[in-house]
């Protein structure tokens, strides 16, 4: 990953917001006078709350620090009425910490961690019994993908991106059957990440790079990529349109975002289609509290117009008991169980009755897939659009 992001340092007075991003490592303060007039100047000037950004400081050596610490310290104590928001990203593990610690001795000054309020499903994603399903889902869907990815431009040699990889196994699968020149694999979860590396050298593949980000705030460079992907993804997050303006944003000219989403409410299974059909229902609208759109497949090619991008291809494929092994997608249904029944729905409070009737949906739809006539489907949109020239 390549982040030769200098130091900056602007305020914008909209938001009342004084941000600071890449490595300030001064040998002097003298050095970072401007910077330093700029932040003491804003605190002098606003009142009510001032926001100081530190998201993308990916560096402060400790002649930076004290410079800094001591304007905030000197702006808490005379003026105790004004507050001061620092916004940091649990990215950079080093800055929560470090403000937290001057925040301590200042009532007015508080540390938010930015990305933990971000995405209100991630603890349920990022959990390790997540992990069975992600590898079996892209096993499944990777029977049709293969086929599709060619119709949207992915071809050997490419510079490629997956964002947002999970336990990367799809990167894996791409590495082998597509030889791309590049391959960056980014995610927020150490744990996928960890078990990503793992499956990458069990497998011997030694090219992929793993890399451990936020996908909202990237710390790759702009038009790098020729082809980004992103899948099953932007359904989990509160607000996609932000994520798809950075993979539109690291994406080439002339190269192309490819996105998958589900249809939760269109999973489908014979007998039993009405149990399954009112469960499927249900785990659109359990998403739906949780500020995700499990919905968002059939929206894909207005989210990809809406960014930007032109030449938009869309497909849909069904993901059935019929495509390999049946116990495999019997499988996915358990794990989908455990997950939204077992998990989320005792999150959001919902009665023993609710639970026992959501669960019998799921156990159905293991009926219908395992079932020797049975058809058991789960739809897929895959879309992607081009970064105009
Ligand atoms: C539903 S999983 C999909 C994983 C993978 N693309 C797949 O298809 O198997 C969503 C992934 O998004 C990751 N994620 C969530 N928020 C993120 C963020 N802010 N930055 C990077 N990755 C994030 C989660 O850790 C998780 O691995």
């Amino acid at each position: 990953m390549s982040q030769a992001a200098p130091f900056a340092v602007r305020f914008d007075p909209t938001n009342q917001e004084l941000v600071l991003s890449g490595k300030i490592r001064p040998e002097g303060a003298a050095e970072i006078a401007d910077a330093l007039s700029l932040m003491q100047q804003s605190l002098e000037r606003y009142s009510g709350v001032v926001y100081l950004n530190v998201k993308r400081l990916t560096h402060i050596n400790m002649t930076a620090f004290s410079a800094l610490a001591d304007i905030l310290a000197e702006s808490c104590r005379t003026r105790p009425e004004r507050k001061i928001v620092i916004l940091t990203s649990s990215v950079m593990a080093w800055s929560t910490p470090v403000f937290e610690k001057l925040a301590k001795h200042y009532p007015n000054l508080t540390v938010e961690v930015y990305d933990s309020a971000f995405y209100p499903g991630q603890s349920f994603v990022e959990d390790e019994a997540f992990i069975p399903i992600l590898r079996t889902q892209t096993k499944m869907t990777w029977r049709h993908e293969r086929e599709l990815l060619p119709r949207h431009g992915l071809r050997s040699g490419l510079v490629v991106a997956d964002i947002c990889c999970g336990i990367g196994d799809f990167a894996a699968l791409v590495q082998r059957e597509f030889k791309p020149s590049r391959l960056v694999a980014l995610d927020h979860s150490v744990r996928s990440l960890d078990y990503a590396r793992r499956v990458a050298a069990d497998f011997d593949l030694k090219e992929i790079e793993y890399t451990y980000g936020d996908a909202s705030q990237m710390l790759l460079r702009d038009n790098q990529f020729d082809f980004v992907t992103c899948r099953h993804s932007l359904q989990i997050f509160d607000r996609p349109e932000m994520l798809l303006r950075e993979l539109y944003r690291i994406c080439k000219p002339g190269g192309r975002v490819y996105i998958t989403n589900e249809k939760n409410s269109h999973c489908l299974g014979e007998p039993h289609a009405e149990t399954i059909k009112w469960t499927y229902e249900e785990v659109a609208k359990l998403f739906r509290h949780f500020d995700m759109d499990v919905e968002m497949g059939p929206k894909s090619r207005h989210l990809l117009a809406d960014a930007g991008f032109d030449a938009i291809k869309v497909d849909t494929f069904m993901v059935t008991n019929l495509d390999g092994d049946p116990q495999d997608f019997a499988d996915i249904i358990e794990a989908w169980e455990n997950v939204y029944a077992g998990q989320m729905a005792v999150r959001r409070g919902d009665t023993p009755e609710f639970i026992r009737r959501f669960r019998q949906g799921f156990k159905d739809h293991v009926f219908a897939a395992l079932h020797p006539k049975g058809y058991a489907g789960w739809p897929i949109w895959a879309a992607s659009g081009r970064k105009p020239l």
